[in-house]
Order: C-alpha cells, then structure tokens, then sequence
C-alpha cells in the first residue's frame, strides 16, 4: 500500500461538513462585504518568499517545498497567500486600492502534529493599494465578525512593531543581549541568535522563559508617527467596543511586516489567524510603492474546534427497478427537489436503513410508488405535490 504523504490530510465525512461550513462562513462574511475572491497559482519562483518572507525566515529557510522543474527554474509549493496577491497587484491593478479574498491550499515543510500541518488550508484577505486607518480597522473587524459567524471564543490580541528600520534596531538590541545570556538559551534559540533573533521571542522552551521575560520589549524602538498611528488605532478598538489585548512581544514570523500586527487566540493557545500591515513589501519586491494589511486563518485549526451536525437529507429516493427509479429522478429534477439516493440499486431493505442512517424524513418508494414519512411513521401514495408543499 502507498502510503499518504506525512502531514497531508484526506478531509472527507464529517470534516467534509466542517470544511465546507467554515468555508460558506468565510465568503459569506467577507465576499458579501466588499472583498473579492482571487486564486492565485500554489507553484511561484522561489525568489518571491525568500524576498517577501525574508531569506532567513523559518518558513524560507527550513519549510519551503522547493524543488527544480523540468526547465530548470526554482519553484516553491507557496507557503502563504500574500505575496502572490502583491505580485498579482503589481502586474495588473498597481493604480487601484482592491480588497482581496482567497482560500485554498499552502505548504510548509513543518513538524506534523496536531494544528501544523504539511499540506494546510488558509483563508484570508488583503487589502492593497493607497491605505488608512480604516483600512486596518476593517480587516479586523471583518475577522472578527467571520470568527462570531462560527461562533468561537477568541482574544484579539494587538502590537505594533514600528518601522522596518525600528525593527533592525530593537533586532540589534535584543541580539546583544540575548549574546551575553547565551549560556541559558535552549540549544534550539541558541541556533536561532545569529540570522533569527527576534524568533527567539516565540519559544515555548520553559529553558528560554526567564531570559526572555526580562528581554528588551519593542515598544521601547517605536517611533513617534508609528506609536500615533497605533495609539489611534486603539482608541478607535475601544470606541467601537472591540475587546483586544496588547502583546509588546508579537512579532510574527513573516519579515514583511510594519507597524501593526495582531492574532487572533483561542482558549487553548491556537493561534486561528493572524496578520498586520505591509506597507514595504511593494518595495522590497521592486515592484511598486503602494501598502498592504490582510490577516490569513488556519482552517483546519478551526475545523478542529467547531462541532457541527451533518445535515441530513430531506428525500431519499430507494428502488430495484432501474427504469421507474431513473424516473422519478427526472420528475424530482423538474420539480426542483433536492434528494439523496443510493449509489447503485442494492437490496430495497438495505436502501431503506441507508435512507434511516441518513436521517432522511421522507423515503420515496420508486418499486411501490409510495412516499414514507420516517418522522410521523406514515405511508402515502407517491404525489410530488407532497414534496413540494413539505
Ligand atoms: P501565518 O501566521 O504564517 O501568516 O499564517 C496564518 C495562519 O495560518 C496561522 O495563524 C495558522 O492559523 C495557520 N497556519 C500556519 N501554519 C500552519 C500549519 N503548518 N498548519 C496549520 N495551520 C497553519 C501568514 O501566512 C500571512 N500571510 C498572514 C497575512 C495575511 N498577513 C497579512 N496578510
């Protein structure tokens, strides 16, 4: 037996029903509020994540599904969605401000195990173009209305990491001082100090807690128009009773940030999405000068917290005459009504416990030409009028 890939899933049954919810949930919150879908391609020169990611990021340097085509070009399995959409911008829509959609399939080279994953699904949105404040208000709110339609418990959790430049900086800084505390980092920060020293920051490795708790915060290197621009993002959260709570340590792991980012948190730790401002990334890419600010959500980390019922179908048709069944397809067809039906035409009894299986509420009989009531246990001669009006 070939085996499945590690860290891919096969999402079928009840995670099909998850899948699919979160995913009407999605469009209907965001595509029905301005932002447009977009289906960009899953293969990319490498080129553009080792740019826009930052070549000594840990998902360019150590997760990428990198690999030589046939024509020998440097191709990615994407591990993100936006810088595709950037690029996508750049070639076609520089002179707009568009509000973008997406949701499908990234790829990252990740240690499997539960929420982190090889092969993983990721919805999210991005607005691009000449931005505001308003722009970075409604990424968030939209998101939180997209998490409320799923009815999660969330914290909204909110940082700004000032410029480009003030990041270097506070890099420097915390660099010089997690080099004089070295000997008390975990081997594995201590592998991250020289190219990745603000990653260090995200270690869950209780060796590395006391040197971090004590290292520099960013907030400290923030300059002046930053800190306004985040002070004023704040007061408008709170005016319009959005719950958040500020992180001085959330970073992210994408180099392609400024001033804000946040996540959204679930009880348990999950991070379910996360995003922030990317005013440089035109920039860094040589492709333009306009912003960005988007947020992406891990859906099967969604999926793994959400209960939902399987819907069950309203009309099940059963029969062993192959003629009257393809029948009464036709007519249901015609009159508009959605049924269920058995693969292929088995023993009418073990149709009949597929259709009960199912929690269909109608059993429609093509051999006796009648319609059963599974709910009320009452049988009537087959009318179509009685599935219309019901
Ligand atoms: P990210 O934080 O790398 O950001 O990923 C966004 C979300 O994708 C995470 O919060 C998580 O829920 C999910 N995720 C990431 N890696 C995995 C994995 N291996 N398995 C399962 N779920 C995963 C970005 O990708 C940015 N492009 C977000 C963004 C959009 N920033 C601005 N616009």
């Amino acid at each position: 037996m070939i085996e499945q890939v590690k860290g891919t899933q096969n999402i079928y049954q009840n995670d099909s029903e998850k899948y699919l919810h979160v995913r009407k949930c999605f469009f209907d919150v965001f595509n029905k509020s301005g932002y447009s879908y977009i289906q960009t391609p899953h293969l990319e020169h490498s080129e553009l994540f080792e740019k826009s990611i930052g070549e000594n990021s840990e998902i360019v340097s150590k997760q990428m599904y990198q690999f030589n085509d046939k024509g020998g070009r440097t191709l990615v399995l994407r591990p993100e969605g936006t810088s595709s959409i950037v690029r996508y911008h750049a070639q076609n829509q520089k002179e707009l401000t568009n509000q973008y959609s997406y949701f499908g399939q990234m790829f990252r080279y990740e240690n499997p195990q539960k929420n982190r994953y090889r092969e993983f699904t990721q919805g999210g949105v991005e607005i691009i173009g000449n931005l505001d404040a308003f722009s970075d208000f409604q990424v968030i709110n939209d998101s939180i209305r997209f998490l409320n339609s799923l009815n999660l418990t969330f914290t909204l959790e909110i940082n700004t990491i000032g410029s480009i430049d003030d990041r270097e900086l506070y890099s420097k800084e915390l660099y010089t001082y997690f080099k004089t505390h070295e000997n008390d980092l975990s081997d594995e920060s201590r592998e991250k100090l020289d190219l990745n020293t603000l990653r260090i920051l995200d270690s869950n490795n209780s060796l590395d807690s006391n040197v971090i708790k004590h290292a520099p915060v960013i907030s400290n290197f923030i300059n002046d128009i930053s800190s306004q621009k985040y002070e004023s993002l704040k007061s408008l959260l709170n005016n319009s009773n959005i719950k958040f709570k500020e992180n001085t340590r959330l970073v992210r792991g994408l180099d392609y940030y400024n001033d804000l980012t946040f996540e959204f948190i679930n009880n348990d730790g999950v991070v379910l999405g996360g995003g922030g401002r990317y005013d440089r990334l035109a920039e860094i890419l040589n492709i333009g000068t306009f912003n960005g600010v988007g947020v992406a959500f891990g859906i099967e980390r969604i999926m793994n917290i959400i209960d939902i019922k399987n819907k069950s179908p309203k009309v099940y048709i059963i029969g062993t005459d192959i003629d009257k069944i393809a029948q009464l397809c036709i007519l249901l067809d015609k009159n508009d009504i959605d049924y269920s039906k058995p693969p292929r035409l088995s023993k009418i009894n073990s149709q009949f416990k597929s259709a009960k299986n199912l929690g269909a509420k109608y059993v429609v009989n093509a051999d006796e030409d009648t319609i059963k009531d599974l709910e009320n246990n009452t049988s009537v001669e087959f009318n179509v009028e009685v599935l219309i009006e019901n």
